[in-house]
């Protein structure tokens, strides 16, 4: 990896406005000053969550996380520091080249970083394994491999686009990787190469057309092997197998050929179920197409969708489970703001869209995509497969149910026009929807509980105690831009004289920083990589001390003072229990007077 200077991260920082890329994930309402949402990071039904625009950073008051927008990031999507700058970097259109720097001095986690680096390269060569593999079958002649590619319409062109291979144990892959100078420990992190009991080394794709999983930036991070021919008959052996999660591997974050998505300029992203109709799209022209890869969308995927469009058409297989899956997409979709419709396919002898465009052309789909029918659509007709519209009880049901998901849409003006439009088609009056619909809108609203800032306020408070808290208003008058007073807390303000732990490390992070910078010039969060220490930062820059500075300070000092003169009451009551000399009793006993007048002019 290359390594970048620290200038890129106060760059990256400028120019990525924390209040639009937390958006990109939470919904954020203003409030005052702030922006609040619900936590993405612990669950909860009001919201804590609260983003400062002002300072750029976040903070939520339930499960206390916080930073800034790199921390965010790295939290929220999970990966580390400088991924997480890197992504910052692309999201801002940064040259990061410019950043980088032969050496980088500070503290970062080596092994982890290289770990990762080797999964990465592992994966594209043992990628380029198999494509050369596939290529090299695809020149014999009566090839079960090459008929079966044949089968499938994959052409050359396509092969070579999206990577696809071919798993043979002919050579076998892990001593290729060895080869390549990749240690055991390295490969076997992948999860490409399994091994077994006897210490033997197996491909775990072994004698499988192989598709190459890639991740936004086109880094080959995972693969899926599909059985060919008439194995697939033998349902003891799984169609397809895929990488195990690893440390660049998440399933639930990743959507198959978004990487080639992305560049197009997107109106709507299709989503389809498999490997074969990600590609078959692709192939026939659609190049929105990406695939969920037959698990439940996530939020994170419904994020990363986000980022690129609005609208999303969903295009999964046309039986039950396909069905069912696109129920379970839906909502995820929905709640994070994407306009969802989903794909039906205007003949029943084809399951999904791979099958349909080679059966009946791209022409005819383009059409279905045009007709793609809403969500609410979609739910009705779902609603009324099961029923009996004929029969008076099922009707309730239909009507109960109609108005449930009508009761769900914000817009007024959709919500009456789905109301006419469905009693019209089942012959039903309006009256008695409407009504069902408006009982489950007063239902909806009550739940929108005000955000009272105060309330969150005083729960801070609560869980930090007053100790902590003083100690915190020492950092916070280090924070404040005002030097006289930072001048006055480092003359007066060891750091030995803070008692809570974390406090202390702040207070010593930031006098360390002023060997080097001026501190009142520079983002001092930006600095900082321990989860931690962020946390507690951003608690600390939450408190708001502008005005009252001077007093605070004052504060400090004398609870500083007050607290040199306890210590030397205590010593001395105990020093007066020891045996000691009538002189030296005389001169302590005199001292312990001044002190308890101090201490009684302090108080
Ligand atoms: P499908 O069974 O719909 O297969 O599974 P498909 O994509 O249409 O594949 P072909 O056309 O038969 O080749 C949809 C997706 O579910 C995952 C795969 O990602 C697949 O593309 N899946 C399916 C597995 O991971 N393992 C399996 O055994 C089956
Ligand atoms: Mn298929």
């Amino acid at each position: 990896m290359a390594y970048y200077s620290g200038d890129l991260i106060e760059e990256v920082i400028s120019q990525n406005d924390i209040v639009e890329v937390i958006s990109e994930y939470v919904v954020l309402k203003k409030s005052g000053r702030n922006y609040m949402g619900l936590c993405p990071f612990h669950r909860e039904k009001t919201p804590s969550f609260c983003v400062s625009m002002d300072k750029q950073i976040f903070k939520c008051f339930g499960c206390s996380e916080g930073g800034n927008v790199i921390s965010f990031i790295m939290k929220i999507e999970n990966i580390d520091f400088w991924d997480a700058v890197e992504m910052l970097a692309e999201r801002a259109n940064i040259d990061t080249s410019r950043f980088e720097v032969k050496t980088y001095n500070d503290k970062i986690d080596t092994h982890k970083k290289d770990l990762k680096d080797a999964i990465f390269n592992i994966n594209r060569d043992a990628g380029l394994f198999y494509h050369n593999n596939l290529i090299e079958l695809l020149k014999e002649d009566n090839n079960p491999v090459k008929e079966y590619i044949i089968k499938r319409k994959l052409d050359i062109k396509t092969i070579n686009k999206f990577g696809i291979g071919y798993a043979t144990g002919k050579v076998p892959l892990y001593d290729h990787l060895i080869k390549l100078g990749y240690t055991k420990e390295e490969i076997l992190a992948s999860g490409i190469i399994i091994e077994n009991g006897n210490g033997k080394m197996y491909d775990r794709f072994y004698s499988r057309i192989i598709f190459p999983i890639f991740d936004i930036r086109d880094r080959t991070i995972a693969f899926g092997g599909r059985a060919f021919s008439s194995k697939v008959l033998d349902k003891t052996i799984p169609k397809y197998v895929n990488s195990p999660e690893n440390d660049i591997y998440h399933k639930g974050k990743t959507l198959y050929l978004m990487n080639f998505a992305k560049r197009e300029k997107l109106d709507n992203i299709i989503i389809v179920e498999g490997y074969m109709d990600a590609i078959a799209l692709q192939k026939f022209g659609f190049k929105n197409a990406v695939a969920s890869l037959g698990t439940a969308l996530t939020e994170n995927q419904a994020r990363l969708i986000k980022k690129y469009t609005d609208k999303v058409i969903i295009g999964y297989d046309q039986d039950g489970a396909g069905q069912a899956a696109t129920m379970r997409g839906l909502d995820i979709l929905v709640n994070h703001g994407l306009n969802v419709k989903v794909l039906k396919l205007d003949h029943d002898d084809v399951k999904d869209p791979d099958e349909y465009l080679n059966k009946y052309g791209a022409e005819r789909l383009k059409k279905c995509i045009d007709n793609a029918i809403s969500l609410v659509e979609f739910k009705v007709s779902i609603l009324e497969k099961d029923l009996d519209l004929e029969n008076f009880d099922s009707k309730v049901k239909f009507l109960t149910g109609v108005s449930n998901i009508l009761s769900k849409i914000d817009n007024n003006i959709e919500r009456d026009m789905y109301i006419d439009k469905i009693s019209k088609k089942y012959g039903m009056s309006p009256g008695p929807i409407l009504k069902e619909v408006e009982k489950g809108m007063t239902k909806k609203n009550n739940n929108d509980v005000a955000i009272d800032m105060q309330s969150l306020n005083k729960k801070m408070h609560l869980i930090t105690n007053v100790r902590k808290r003083q100690e915190q208003y020492i950092v916070a008058l280090m924070l404040s831009k005002k030097p006289p007073i930072q001048q006055e807390i480092i003359k007066n303000i060891k750091s030995s004289d803070i008692d809570n732990e974390d406090v202390r490390k702040i207070y010593d992070f930031i006098l360390s920083l002023m060997d080097n910078y001026d501190i009142n010039k520079i983002d001092v969060l930006s600095k900082i990589q321990d989860e931690d220490m962020i946390k507690e930062i951003t608690d600390i820059m939450y408190i708001d001390i502008s005005g009252y500075e001077e007093k605070l300070l004052q504060d400090v000092l004398k609870n500083k003072k007050k607290e040199k003169l306890y210590a030397r009451r205590d010593e001395i009551l105990k020093r007066l229990d020891e045996n000691i000399s009538k002189d030296e009793s005389e001169i302590i006993k005199y001292e312990l007077n001044q002190i308890i007048i101090e201490l009684s002019k302090l108080k």
